[in-house]
């Protein structure tokens, strides 16, 4: 293991690191230690998938320092199980392993967003909240879901709606499990690094345009870990103004996930979370342009980019589809009182919140979409 780079969020008592370097699995347990964390018991939550290739390391890494009970607990690797009866079910393996608040675990969660999500919502309610360690094994999860708190599972068909703020105590992302992720995976995660870039960091727009976004997808380490970095930067500062998404200053980071996530549920799961980000920012940009923020030039360079990731720009699904996405965006947890709320880009690295916007202009972005 060489040095990690370090990215600390500032948050007070809540103040944590987020670890990002190659083969740092190996050493969990010195950094678990040196974040002065000193449980003897660990309740690992991850999948079958991902237990496969990291779970012996874990354990004997964590075995290493001390602890000595561990108990693992698989959910299923996909969002269809991102739910309330796998959360319940969780929730029961954790009481049933701890029956005792003498012995509370570190709660350790080992995989991409989805078991970073139920899992930190999970570790947030036992208990009223016992200590957790994000382990992220994909892109999506080291650039952006592993950091900031928001742990959530899916319920009554709108992604996200029940959950808490849950800060982690620590970030271990180590780059060398995504050598096993799957390419799909890969450009999925890209999306969110894309979404960065397209409304919070010129620098990593550019940068992206002139080569690094197919080094990236190539995983090549240098620049995966000062890409990672960057974005777990720019969130970790975003964070830090508005912990808890009251000042409408996180809001950011929800570019293209108001058409995306009603597109990503409606769309029975036949789009991962990063594919229906991409076409959810092409439709927001599509707005954005139709109300005059943007020009032609901003659509046609974050067009190119999601293209060059191997991104879809749209997708044709069964009839009934953009009923079902306006339904959904209905639900949506920044609109309030029946208006609509969107993120839209102003120009690269920049945005605006718009508040009502004309639904006709918004549902001739999610028909752009929809078509070949
Ligand atoms: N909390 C947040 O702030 C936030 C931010 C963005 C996204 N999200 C959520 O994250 C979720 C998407 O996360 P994701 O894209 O990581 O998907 P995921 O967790 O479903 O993982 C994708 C697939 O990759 C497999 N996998 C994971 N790591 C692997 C590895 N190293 N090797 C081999 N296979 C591996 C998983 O088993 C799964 O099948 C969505 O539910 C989304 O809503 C949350
Ligand atoms: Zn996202």
């Amino acid at each position: 293991m060489s040095a990690p780079a370090c990215v600390p969020v500032e948050l007070g008592p809540r103040r944590y690191e987020v670890l990002i370097g190659s083969r740092l699995l190996g050493e969990l347990g010195t950094l678990v230690r040196a974040a002065g964390l000193k449980q003897a018991n660990a309740f690992i939550i991850t999948n079958a998938q991902v237990a496969a290739h990291y779970f012996d390391g874990v354990r004997a890494s964590l075995e290493g320092v001390g602890f000595t009970r561990l108990v693992r607990h698989d959910i299923p690797a996909s969002e269809e199980g991102k739910n309330w009866d796998e959360f319940s079910r969780t929730c029961a393996a954790l009481l049933e392993s701890f029956p005792d608040a003498g012995a509370t675990p570190l709660v350790l969660l080992l995989g991409g967003g989805v078991v970073g999500d139920l899992g930190g919502f999970a570790a947030a309610v036992f208990r009223r909240g016992v200590p957790f360690v994000q382990l992220p094994t994909t892109l999506l999860a080291a650039v952006d879901s592993s950091v900031g708190g928001k742990v959530a599972v899916n319920f009554g068909g709108v992604k996200n709606i029940m959950g808490a703020f849950n800060q982690p105590r620590l970030v271990v992302c180590d780059l060398a499990t995504l050598a096993t992720l799957g390419p799909r995976e890969v450009r999925s995660g890209s999306a969110e690094v894309i979404k960065y870039g397209a409304v919070c960091s010129a620098a990593l727009f550019e940068q992206l345009e002139r080569g690094a976004l197919e080094k990236l997808l190539a995983l090549d380490p240098a620049v995966l870990v000062d890409v990672v970095a960057q974005c777990v930067e720019l969130k970790a500062r975003v964070v830090e103004q508005d912990e808890f998404d009251k000042k409408g200053i996180r809001n950011v980071l929800n570019f293209g996930h108001t058409i995306g996530h009603a597109l990503e549920l409606s769309a029975d799961y036949a789009l991962t979370h990063g594919e229906a980000i991409s076409i959810g920012m092409v439709a927001a940009t599509r707005l954005a342009r139709a109300l005059g923020m943007v020009d032609d030039a901003f659509f046609t360079r974050l067009e190119s980019l999601i293209v060059r990731a191997g991104l879809p720009t749209h997708f044709v699904g069964a009839p009934g589809l953009f009923d079902r996405i306006k339904r959904a965006m209905q639900l949506d947890k920044k609109f309030r009182d029946g208006r609509n709320v969107f993120v839209l880009p102003t120009r690269v690295g920049a945005w605006e919140q718009r508040e009502n916007v004309d639904w006709a202009l918004v549902d001739d972005a999610v028909r752009s979409v929809l078509d070949a």
